[in-house]
């Protein structure tokens, strides 16, 4: 086939053959020696660009991982914990899958030098809380799934630091109430999970419920939120419960803000850290209000109800004031009338000298009037 006029001779190929393989081997210790090595039980493909660590039963991170790793699955291992600098060095990192492990807390740093990452895995584990800078240093983070854990509340400001996040899941967790504050940074947000959490559907998840009708306003999407409590509206969707239904909410506010100050209401202080006593001097009273700005933004019914009071008096104002002008007018124009025709009458009053015509006139004058 290769040489058709005669039979190839069998000591040149050998030569040759022989050749081939010593480069191969050559090239194969070469690469074997650029490329880092993989770390213990883990595979990692050719380059070892991905770091292949699943299923395992691993207990502590494998040691070693190469710098240039960029994809590293750590998942279904029993995994309850993390060291601090778990992450170090891996700056190329762009995805990191800790699913189906038993991580119960996750320390402040762990993602500190993750900033490339964009996907980042932690479904199915045991997470309870969150600490509110974990998030901070992956500004590049587009899809984050913490579902089927057990968070009860996120702190405010965990996603503060990503804004380049597009899906979020937060399924299946033991979420009652979220704060609207949390997701506002979140402005690039196109998913987002939220189904099989204890939604409590009161005052606190109306102002969540606001956050979302501008959401999908601009196109997010959402699974469900389908409340737990209260009973009348178990299995309901919190979207399709009427605003109306929450106007109880600005009324108990007024109650309580009313009833004197000395209870902020939750969110406020889950906000400030600090309660509101900043400064025992002259001024106690408007500090809570100050302290707390979201305050202000519960009451839109009483606002809307004092702008429209506003609108309708100044609109009956402005009729009353035409009316008022136009009868000034009305009464300028006809007293200026009657000057005119008194003049008239006295410069005729001489020449006539006539007390019938004045007479007459005096009874026009009546009859006009
Ligand atoms: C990270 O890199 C620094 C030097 O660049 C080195 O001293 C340190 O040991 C590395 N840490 C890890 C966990 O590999
Ligand atoms: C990671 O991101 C930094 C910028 O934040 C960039 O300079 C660096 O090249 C990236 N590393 C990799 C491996 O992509
Ligand atoms: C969650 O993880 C546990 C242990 O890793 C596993 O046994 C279980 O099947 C996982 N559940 C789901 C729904 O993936
Ligand atoms: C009003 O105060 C009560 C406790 O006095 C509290 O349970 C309730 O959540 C408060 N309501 C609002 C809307 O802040």
């Amino acid at each position: 086939m290769l040489a058709p006029g005669g039979r190839p001779e069998p000591r040149t190929w050998l030569a040759l053959w022989r050749q081939i393989s010593w480069l191969a081997c050559w090239i194969a210790l070469c690469a074997a020696e650029a490329v880092p090595a993989c770390p213990f039980p883990c595979t990692c493909d050719g380059r070892g660009l991905q770091v292949d660590c699943s299923g395992l039963g691993l207990t502590a991170l494998p040691p070693g991982l190469p710098a240039a790793t960029r994809s590293l699955l750590l998942l279904n291992n029993r995994l309850s914990s993390l060291p601090g600098g778990a992450f170090a060095n891996l700056s190329g990192l762009q995805r990191l899958d800790l699913s189906n492990n038993f991580l119960d807390r996750l320390p402040r740093a762990a993602f500190g030098d993750l900033g490339n990452l964009t996907e980042l895995q932690l479904r199915n584990n045991s997470l309870r809380a969150l600490d509110t800078a974990l998030l901070r240093p992956l500004p590049r983070l587009r899809h984050l799934d913490l579902s089927l854990n057990g968070l009860a509340r996120l702190p405010p400001g965990l996603f503060d630091g990503l804004p380049a996040l597009r899906s979020l899941s937060l399924r299946a967790n033991r979420l009652q109430s979220l704060d609207r504050r949390t997701f506002e940074p979140l402005v690039g947000l196109q998913l987002l999970q939220v189904s099989d959490n204890p939604w409590e559907c009161d005052c606190h998840l109306r102002d969540f419920k606001r956050w979302l009708e501008w959401f999908s306003y601009r196109g997010g999407r959402l699974d469900q939120l389908a409340c737990t409590l209260p009973k009348e509206l178990r299995g309901k969707d919190m979207r399709m419960v009427p605003m109306e239904m929450f106007n109880y909410c600005s009324q108990l506010e007024d109650q309580n803000s009313s009833a004197g100050q000395e209870v902020p209401g939750p969110p406020c202080t889950k906000a400030s850290p600090e309660p509101a006593k900043p400064k025992p001097g002259p001024e106690p009273e408007p500090e809570p209000s100050t302290a707390c700005p979201q305050k202000q933004r519960p009451r839109p019914v009483s606002v809307r109800r004092a702008i429209g009071t506003v609108i309708i008096a100044g609109v009956v104002c402005g009729v009353v004031c035409i009316m008022m002008v136009v009868a000034a007018a009305y009464g300028c124009i006809y007293a200026s009338l009657m000057a005119k025709y008194h003049r008239e009458l006295k410069k005729r009053q001489p020449l006539m000298g006539d007390p019938e015509g004045e007479h007459e006139d005096q009874k026009q004058i009546s009859s006009v009037a």
